[in-house]
């Protein structure tokens, strides 16, 4: 950062609005008014939008066309300067808008001065936020898509492995491999529907509401919507610069998707330890101990599991900083973006950790075979059995399963280690048909209702999801 004094009047006040102003701000004020050393990331936005604002300008005649043309020019040397890395932020400018603007005049002097007509600082960063965290959730969109991409592979290849399904993370039923990860496929689906509906949602151009009523001068806001890409200019001034449902939309999107990405990053965290052997990690996404050489950790898993902290804390911090606000702009809404581009970054990094793990991930099928097969996960089957060929009430079937659960259990076996004369002591019509159903093989491929874990259906919805990633 620069110091103040190019920036300020003779007398000390700021050179962007100090006419009234006989001294210039207190240290201290300086330090909390300006948000130039985390609004510069919006550089590119603020410059796209001026340069789409000056060529409005032009062709609706309020700037000469020789002005807009030099502006064009200065606005493309300021942002080369900033992209070479070069260019002289100053807090005395307060935030990107005015620096930007400052340095524009000092490369074409006098036009420069005229970029500001027909808007103002409120209209301009509504806009430059609203172009950031678009590029946010396109970044989003495609990292959820290369996730689904990564998970639709594992549930190909293993859909019909068998693996423990659970409930209270106790031993519920068995399930597929395939079609445990279809369920996260499902959940970041959702996710991409949300990213997709809130984009279209926030697509109207704020630029040209001016400071909250519009302005006298005869702008054309439908042109610069369209060379934003906005699908069309926001209807109302008022709302246009005082909106920030798009980045709270951002924010809640991805506290649901780091919420989603925390619960697969905890079964990943349990099922790599020493007593699940459920996946190998590969090296490329686990970390040593310094003191245990043996230990091979699921650090980004674990990072993963904590990314949802922060994110979802940027979400409450501007929700509150919203909540009670009057129309139309107050300076509170510059705490907007440290929270957006914190959640942004850390949702990008999470999304892309994941990926990683999942394409890189080894399925231990042993593993996961012989824990589908324990804990009497096929109790439920039997009781199925007891009432489709004995036609016994469903209540009678569960209770007697219980009583047949803890006959194995006292004998420290599982269910299909029980002879047939042990069966037939909890109902003699029990025959040795009941045999069949107790495996793990035939009790998923036995669940093909729709949405169930039978891997023809598992197969269906991967070749439909597949279709839809298409
Ligand atoms: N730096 C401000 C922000 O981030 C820009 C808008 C300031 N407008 C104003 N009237 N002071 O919100």
């Amino acid at each position: 950062m620069t110091d103040s004094s190019d920036t300020q009047k003779p007398g000390g006040s700021n050179a962007m609005w100090g006419g009234r102003f006989s001294a210039g701000p207190d240290a201290i004020m300086e330090a909390i008014n300006a948000s130039i050393g985390f609004d510069q990331r919006m550089a590119a936005q603020d410059i796209a939008g001026s340069r789409a604002h000056a060529a409005m300008l032009g062709a609706t005649g309020i700037l000469e066309a020789s002005d807009v043309e030099v502006i064009r020019e200065g606005l493309l040397t300021v942002l080369s300067e900033i992209e070479a890395g070069d260019f002289p932020f100053s807090s005395a400018l307060e935030d990107i808008h005015m620096n930007v603007e400052a340095r524009l005049k000092d490369i074409i002097g006098e036009p420069a001065g005229r970029l500001h007509t027909g808007r103002s600082r409120n209209d301009q960063v509504a806009t430059d936020f609203k172009l950031w965290v678009r590029d946010q959730f396109d970044a989003c969109e495609t990292g959820l898509q290369a996730l689904i991409r990564a998970l639709l592979d594992q549930a190909e290849a293993g859909a019909d492995w068998v693996m423990p399904g659970f409930t209270h993370l106790q031993t519920a039923q068995p399930v597929t491999w395939g079609h445990h990860m279809m369920a996260y496929v499902e959940m970041f689906g959702r996710d991409l529907s949300r990213v997709r509906d809130a984009r279209a949602r926030m697509n109207t151009s704020p630029l040209g509401a001016a400071a909250l009523a519009g302005t006298s001068f005869p702008i054309d806001r439908h042109m610069t919507a369209e060379a934003l890409g906005f699908d069309a200019p926001a209807a109302n001034s008022l709302d246009a610069v005082s909106d920030r449902d798009f980045a709270l939309e951002f924010l809640s999107t991805a506290s649901i998707c780091a919420m989603h990405l925390s619960r697969f990053a905890e079964e990943l965290v349990i099922w790599s330890s020493a007593q699940f052997r459920f996946v190998t990690l590969s090296d490329r996404f686990s970390t040593g101990s310094s003191i245990m050489p043996q230990k091979k950790n699921p650090d980004a898993a674990e990072l993963i599991r904590a990314k949802v902290g922060r994110i979802f804390g940027a979400n409450t911090a501007l929700m509150m900083v919203m909540k009670g606000l009057p129309l139309a702009y107050s300076k509170d809404m510059q705490e907007d973006k440290e929270q957006v581009f914190d959640a942004a970054d850390n949702l990008m990094l999470a999304l892309a950790a994941m990926t990683g793990m999942v394409t890189d991930m080894t399925a231990n099928r042993d593993s996961l075979a012989a824990a589908a097969g324990s804990g009497f996960s096929t109790a439920t089957d039997l009781a199925d059995w007891l009432v489709r060929v004995l036609g016994l009430p469903f209540r009678d079937a569960h209770h007697i399963t219980g009583s047949l659960v803890a006959l194995a259990e006292s004998k420290g076996c599982d269910l299909p280690d029980l002879s047939l004369d042990e069966m037939k002591s909890a109902h003699d019509g029990i025959t040795q048909g009941v045999f069949d159903v107790l495996g793990v093989e035939n009790s998923v491929n036995s669940r093909t209702s729709y949405g169930g874990t039978a891997p023809a259906q598992v197969r269906a919805q991967v070749a439909r999801w597949k279709e839809l990633m298409a």
